[in-house]
């Protein structure tokens, strides 16, 4: 049953670059074994029945990235939109531009500061701390943005995001926090942004579409019931693996920590709820981080305006059956990140890719880069 040439755990966009280099390139068999009913890991969209919209299953997805060789890549599976992405958020019962901005900045201020008058209001509340090391991540934030900006619209939102108040979290979570001294609020800087025209699974799908590749939906690599699975197929074929790295060598070091978000959808009798694709909740008062309403993603597509469809998202610590979504990354983390390392170089025809095979987080450009690089660096040494 093992007649491939490279097997592939976990079909998101890491495992589906290897996949099709591989069979294109190389003219490889690859079979990929998927956990999940689908293809496509956390970058994977339905249609929702009840409204008819693309919505994006493991929360919002927007695709943007500088690197003109995964631009060029990914062109071969789908075309754009021009989507631009712009994020708002609800703080006291008003609505501010994000990134904060100069009209962040003057509608909170209510003034009507130019770029260097708010520079240098802003530089002035951050000497708050005078010249003393930040010890924890308020501390942090305010030597950054000043106390006012931070209270507003970090503070509340980032207690959520980590269920601990900022004043126990560690300063070297925030390392920038830009304040933009103009009224540009286009959230991405770069070179290529949009939505694919049909929606992301025809894309993953597209991206499995050859004779070589064969996927297997409902496999778990460490189910011993299927024939995939690692014990039978270790030293076999060449693997590679996008699953968790702690689970692969089960959890010997200890389990790495991570943050899962729960989302809550609903349909609202309305063609608009909220004018706009995302709404952050600053305040901590409100349970949610921020509520996505997915029609907004694709204004060039014919939906309906009798309904239309939200998502609330909540943020927490991962257990052991959450979805795995953020690295919390402590430093105990990053030591038990060391020593799984080192295990996993013992394998040499083991490849640890993607964002749960290096316990990184990668926006899809990233997963996408990084294959296309260890495609030519490890799996072409494999078969040469
Ligand atoms: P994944 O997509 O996680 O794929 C890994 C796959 O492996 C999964 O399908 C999993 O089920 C499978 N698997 C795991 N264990 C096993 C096993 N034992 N057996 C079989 N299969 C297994 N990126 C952007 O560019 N823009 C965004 O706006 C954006 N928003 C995001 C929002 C959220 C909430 C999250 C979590 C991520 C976001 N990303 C975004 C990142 C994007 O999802 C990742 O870059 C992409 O998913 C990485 O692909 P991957 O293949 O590394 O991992
Ligand atoms: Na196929």
């Amino acid at each position: 049953d093992a007649d491939t040439d490279l097997l592939i755990v976990g079909s998101g966009f890491f495992g589906l670059t290897i996949a099709e280099r591989a069979a294109t390139q190389l003219g490889l068999k690859a079979t990929i074994i998927e956990r999940r009913g689908h293809i496509g890991g956390n970058a994977y969209s339905e249609i929702d029945p009840e409204t008819g919209i693309e919505y994006h299953k493991y929360g919002a997805h927007l695709f943007h990235t500088s690197n003109e060789r995964v631009w060029e890549y990914v062109n071969q599976f789908t075309s754009f939109t021009n989507y631009q992405h712009r994020v708002y958020a609800t703080h006291n019962g008003e609505v501010f531009p994000l990134p904060i901005n100069l009209g962040t900045v003057n509608q909170f201020f209510r003034a009507a500061y130019g770029p260097d008058e708010a520079r240098a209001l802003i530089a002035e509340q951050a000497q708050e701390l005078g010249g003393k090391e930040p010890e924890n991540l308020e501390e942090k934030a305010i030597s950054l943005i000043g106390r006012p900006l931070y209270e507003a619209f970090i503070k509340g939102y980032t207690a959520k995001q980590w269920q601990t108040a900022p004043t126990k979290l560690s300063p070297e979570i925030i390392t920038r926090l830009p304040v933009r001294y103009t009224y540009d609020n286009h959230y991405f800087k770069d070179t290529h942004e949009g939505l694919p025209v049909d929606g992301y699974t025809p894309w993953l799908e597209r991206m499995a579409d050859h004779p070589n590749i064969e996927v297997r939906l409902n496999t778990d690599f460490f189910d011993e019931s299927q024939p995939l699975n690692k014990t039978a197929m270790a030293g076999k074929v060449p693997i590679v693996y996008t699953g968790p790295i702690d689970r692969y060598f089960d959890h010997t070091l200890g389990a790495l920590s991570w943050r899962t978000l729960d989302f809550e959808k609903e349909v609202k009798p309305t063609g608009d709820f909220q004018g706009c694709a995302v709404m952050n909740y600053s305040d901590e008062d409100v349970p949610f981080t921020r509520i996505h309403e997915f029609r907004h993603f694709h204004p060039e597509r014919d939906y309906q305006t009798e309904k239309t469809l939200i998502m609330r998202e909540y943020s927490r610590f991962a257990g052991g059956g959450d979805e795995p979504y953020y690295p919390v990354n402590t430093p105990e983390d990053r030591e038990k990140l060391e020593g799984y390392r080192k295990l996993a170089e013992a394998e040499p025809n083991v490849l640890f890719g993607g964002r749960l095979g290096t316990y990184k987080y990668l926006d899809m450009h990233m997963a996408i880069g990084s294959a296309l690089s260890r495609f030519d660096n490890v799996v072409r040494g494999w078969f040469a």
